[in-house]
């Protein structure tokens, strides 16, 4: 039996510490109280959104005027499968918990993707990723709840649309009653199966990693001492939002032709980019610091000076401060290079 508590400040449910309250706000722990809690908001004719750990988001500084239904399904467990071992993990289940399970019981596949903030349910949604492994690929299969069918549904890795920070979980399919940002999302994750493996190979492809393992040869570093490394290597170049509030990475890696990334080059010989699908992705930090934006300020929302991609909450910056904000880096970024920058947090 669900609880929907009222008026619930929701500044204190994201890592930007932003937000005025929800009309309602219902943790859902099981599958049965997931149905009730959107039976809840169509009974009341009211909008409702699906939050995660908060760690993408940014809601209005006037609230939600609806129902927030906030997945906090619990559960991880191993499941031997020959060679491979399936780890189930709940959709509310705390990303980084799952890794370190992961890690403890010797299972290779996510250590990479250690440290990030959010959970398992929005690790499929954003299709994490981070230090040369995307999650998509290691995930088997994923328990979702088709909103509009009032059923629960298992869809494939195939079937999940994975691609760069995005999967048929952010797709919408036309409700009328959700909100921004949410416009007719058709699929809420339950639960996600991943498939690691007992004898894995640490994967040192991404730059920083084969520069903090130069001196070892591979076959030597354990999964803990990766894990150990991208924490320390993270910890290093992104603020901690315990410490102060932000979104991780705000706008996404462009990811353009190789034809526009030859004449960007010209004109920015030191642009960073690598190939990415038959493109280029490039880094948007760079163009960011390059046109001069690290550590500016605007009011207490500002670019941090740890790394260009991340916009902070500096003490009581609002939603409207931080857009504006990425809106003038947007626009200054397209004006000088050509390159349309896209967010990758959510605003509501
Ligand atoms: N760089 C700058 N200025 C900075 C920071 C970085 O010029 O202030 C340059 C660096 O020199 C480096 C390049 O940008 O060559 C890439 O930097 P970094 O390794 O930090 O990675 P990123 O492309 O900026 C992406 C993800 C991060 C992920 C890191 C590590 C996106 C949008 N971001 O950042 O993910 O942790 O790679 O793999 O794809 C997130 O999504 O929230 C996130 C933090």
């Amino acid at each position: 039996m669900v609880l929907p508590l009222e008026n619930v400040s929701l500044s204190s449910h994201t890592t930007m510490r932003i937000g005025g309250s929800a009309r309602y706000f219902i943790s859902v722990h099981t599958e049965d109280e997931m149905c009730e809690a959107v039976r809840f908001a169509h009974k009341n004719k009211l909008p409702f959104f699906v939050l995660g750990g908060g760690s993408n988001i940014i809601f209005p500084d006037s609230g939600f005027l609806g129902v927030v239904i906030k997945i906090e399904i619990p559960g991880i467990v191993f499941e031997e499968h020959g060679r491979e071992i399936f780890a189930h993990g709940g959709g509310g289940v705390s990303w980084d918990a799952l890794v370190a399970e992961s890690v403890k019981h010797n299972l290779w596949g996510i250590e990479n993707l250690s440290a990030i903030p959010g959970t398992v349910g929005a690790s499929a949604v954003q299709n994490i990723g981070a230090y040369g492994v995307e999650v998509k690929d290691t995930i088997e299969w994923v328990r979702a709840y088709d909103i509009q069918r009032d059923i629960f549904v298992t869809l494939s890795r195939d079937e999940c649309a994975f691609a760069y920070r995005t999967s048929i979980f952010k797709k919408s399919a036309g409700l009328p009653t959700a909100p921004a940002g949410q416009a007719g999302k058709k699929l809420v994750v339950m639960k996600v199966v991943f498939c690691l493996s007992k004898n894995g190979i640490p994967n040192l492809r991404y730059g920083d990693i084969a520069k903090y393992f130069l001196d070892r040869s591979p076959e030597t570093i354990s999964i803990l001492e990766m894990r150990e490394a991208i924490i320390k290597i993270r910890a290093q170049k992104l603020p901690n939002p315990q410490t102060l509030p932000n979104a991780g990475s705000f706008f996404k890696n462009p990811i353009i032709s190789k034809n526009q990334y030859l004449k960007v080059q010209n004109a920015f010989p030191g642009i960073k980019g690598h190939e990415y699908l038959g493109k280029v992705k490039i880094s948007a930090a760079w163009l960011i610091e390059m046109c001069g934006w690290k550590g500016v300020r605007y009011k207490d929302a500002g670019i941090t000076q740890k790394h260009a991609l991340v916009i902070a909450n500096y003490g009581n910056a609002s939603a409207h401060d931080i857009v504006h904000l990425s809106e003038c880096i947007t626009r200054d970024v397209f004006e000088r290079t050509g390159i349309a920058l896209e967010r990758e947090v959510i605003i509501i």
